[in-house]
């Protein structure tokens, strides 16, 4: 069975670079797909509690522990704090939540899944009487003071971000007594993020990349948006390695050293996503892919852009 990479996080802890992503995998989909994927040989999940699918998630790896095909220790689980739970009585509540749903003691890794809060501990998507999006004023350095007290319990071992641009992760860490280990952004050819990536780099926050195959499955894509994976620019080099579009994007993230989390329900997807260690991408292909930027966001969150707390919608990354 292929051998997965692991990278070494600012804490200490070792995380295997690729796992499989939970985000708009049906509860009737995901449970067979992530026991496909341990089988396959994954040991990395990438769960959160606003894709309403934890249960049938916890239902896999409950299954694969007890037909011994894995340990809880031989798996890397990743939860995130949903917008709703940001206020610092609600973090731990919300990360039981997300326990209770897997099934678990403890996760590997709880991110704060977006730097800006909403409502709270009712709709997971609060609106005001107006229909717009009901918001919350609690302050993401607040949340991670939180944050820390829950990994310092040992409900999970490691924290980080997800969605926080330069600016919030200066402040974070002028405000942290334990720094992120990771942010977990949207990255793809068309979103490459060389500037938040140096930047985190700069910090040792390891980059987590979401949507790392251009997402065509998120709910809002229209008819004649680009599609990543049918880029002939993108088949091209695919070709010349003899590997799929996929393995290409896929690796193009490892390579960056980032962590990689393609999603997929389809057991010949899930294995061929996998099949990724046999060849390298050369520096000049690299530096190709990193040419087909086009400040291409495919998740930017527009309901809450006149949130004080957006990451995306000043002119910063
Ligand atoms: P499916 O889950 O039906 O197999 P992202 O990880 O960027 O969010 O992309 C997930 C989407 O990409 C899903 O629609 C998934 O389809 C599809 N997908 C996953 N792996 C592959 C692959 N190897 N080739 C083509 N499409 C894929």
């Amino acid at each position: 069975m292929a051998k997965v990479p692991t990278i070494k996080f600012n804490n200490g802890q070792s995380y295997p670079i690729f796992g499989i992503g939970t985000w708009k995998s049906k509860p009737g989909e995901v449970t067979q797909a992530v026991k496909d994927a341990i089988d396959i040989g994954y040991r990395h999940i990438d769960c959160a509690y606003a894709y309403c699918n934890e249960k049938e998630v916890g239902e896999a790896i409950s299954a694969k522990i007890a037909e011994g095909v894995v340990k809880r220790d031989d798996l890397y689980v990743t939860s995130k704090l949903w917008n709703t739970f940001h206020r610092p009585d609600l973090v731990e509540k919300g990360l039981k939540a997300t326990l209770s749903n897997l099934g678990l003691k403890y996760l590997d890794l709880y991110l704060i899944h977006w730097p800006f809060a909403l409502k709270e501990d009712g709709d997971m998507f609060p609106v005001d009487a107006d229909g717009k999006t009901a918001y919350s004023d609690v302050d993401y350095v607040d949340t991670w003071k939180a944050m820390e007290e829950v990994c310092k319990k040992g409900l999970t071992k490691s924290i980080g971000i997800s969605n926080f641009n330069k600016r919030q992760i200066e402040r974070l860490l002028e405000n942290a007594t334990i720094p992120p280990v990771t942010n977990q952004i949207e990255c793809h050819p068309y979103l490459t993020q060389m500037k938040l990536t140096q930047f985190c780099k700069s910090k040792n926050i390891i980059i987590t990349a979401y949507s790392p195959l251009g997402s065509p499955d998120r709910p809002w894509a229209k008819p004649d948006d680009p599609q990543l994976l049918d880029d002939p620019k993108i088949k091209k080099i695919a070709d010349k390695y003899n590997k799929t579009p996929a393995q290409v994007v896929l690796k193009y993230q490892v390579q960056r050293g980032h962590i990689t989390i393609p999603k997929s329900v389809t057991k010949s997807r899930i294995k061929q996503n996998f099949d990724i260690w046999d060849f390298q991408l050369a520096p000049e292909d690299i530096q190709l892919i990193n040419t087909f930027d086009c400040n291409g966001r495919i998740c930017p969150y527009a309901d809450a852009f006149t949130h004080k707390d957006h990451p995306f919608t000043k002119d910063e990354y």
